[in-house]
């Protein structure tokens, strides 16, 4: 247990050059990365994401941290539904996706990965991460840090999209995915690196463990009440408490 992924043929040779290749390709893509919400995915991302937290148990007060903050997606909707009371810290390696964060947002980012998160132990009631679960390098060494950071009684829900089991969803999940967003991507932005990070988006989502593995790699890092929600067995939540 256990990497995400093997590594993708034709973007780098072996596992250890994926981190490099994933900073290069997050850098290139940042000024694009918002565009692409909006147009993609027709402006559903906010509410999505807010509803998500929600189910998965944010509550205003909540102090959380957002792993794979990007350009703060997850941060924004976290901030509003911790209202005043609560607090909220982005973290990314990725300097050029936190730069285009706050453009949006005046909140606090920190650089940092899921693996080696800038916090102390039991320092957060929440932990949200959207849609990069795919890019660490260990799930249970990430998970373990996420354990870590969070008090007794903390909750994770971790958003991923995930490569439906069944033909149509799969045939949809083609078209949409693998070649719709890329060339929308393209088109809208006029940038091969936004192609190219729409690309590995799906490459990503086709390579990935199935979700049962994910599961076992939150439960065996101690986290209880582990389970997973999803839409059209795609759009998946994964929710546990600490
Ligand atoms: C697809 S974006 C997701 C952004 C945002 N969370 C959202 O919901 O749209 C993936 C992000 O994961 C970050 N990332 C890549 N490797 C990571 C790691 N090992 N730990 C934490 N974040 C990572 C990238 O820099 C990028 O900003």
């Amino acid at each position: 247990m256990s990497s995400p992924h093997e590594a993708i043929a034709g973007r780098y040779e072996s596992k250890l050059d994926k981190p490099e290749y994933v900073h290069s390709l997050f850098e290139r893509g940042a000024p694009h990365y918002e565009t692409i919400g909006k147009v993609g995915f027709f402006g559903t991302g906010h509410v999505y994401r807010r509803a998500a937290l929600k189910r998965a148990g944010l509550e205003p007060g909540m102090k959380v941290i957002d792993v794979a903050c990007g350009t703060g997606a997850v941060t924004r909707a976290a901030i509003e539904l911790v209202g005043k009371t609560g607090s909220v810290l982005g973290v990314d390696p990725n300097a050029g996706m936190m730069a285009e964060a706050r453009k949006y947002s005046d909140i606090e980012f920190k650089e940092g990965n899921a693996e080696n998160l800038p916090a102390g132990d039991e320092s957060f009631d929440f932990l949200s991460m959207g849609y990069a679960l795919r890019h660490v390098d260990n799930l249970l060494d990430t998970f373990r840090e996420y354990h870590r950071v969070l008090r007794p009684g903390g909750k994770i829900c971790i958003l991923e999209i995930t490569r439906p089991k069944s033909k149509v969803g799969l045939a949809f999940s083609k078209f949409y995915f693998r070649d719709l967003i890329p060339a929308v991507s393209k088109l809208v932005t006029g940038s091969e690196d936004a192609r190219e990070m729409m690309v590995y988006y799906w490459e990503t989502i086709d390579a990935c463990v199935p979700p049962a593995e994910i599961l076992e790699a939150i439960d065996a890092a101690g986290f209880r009440d582990v389970k997973r929600r999803a839409d059209l067995g795609i759009f998946s939540e994964y929710q546990a408490v600490k």
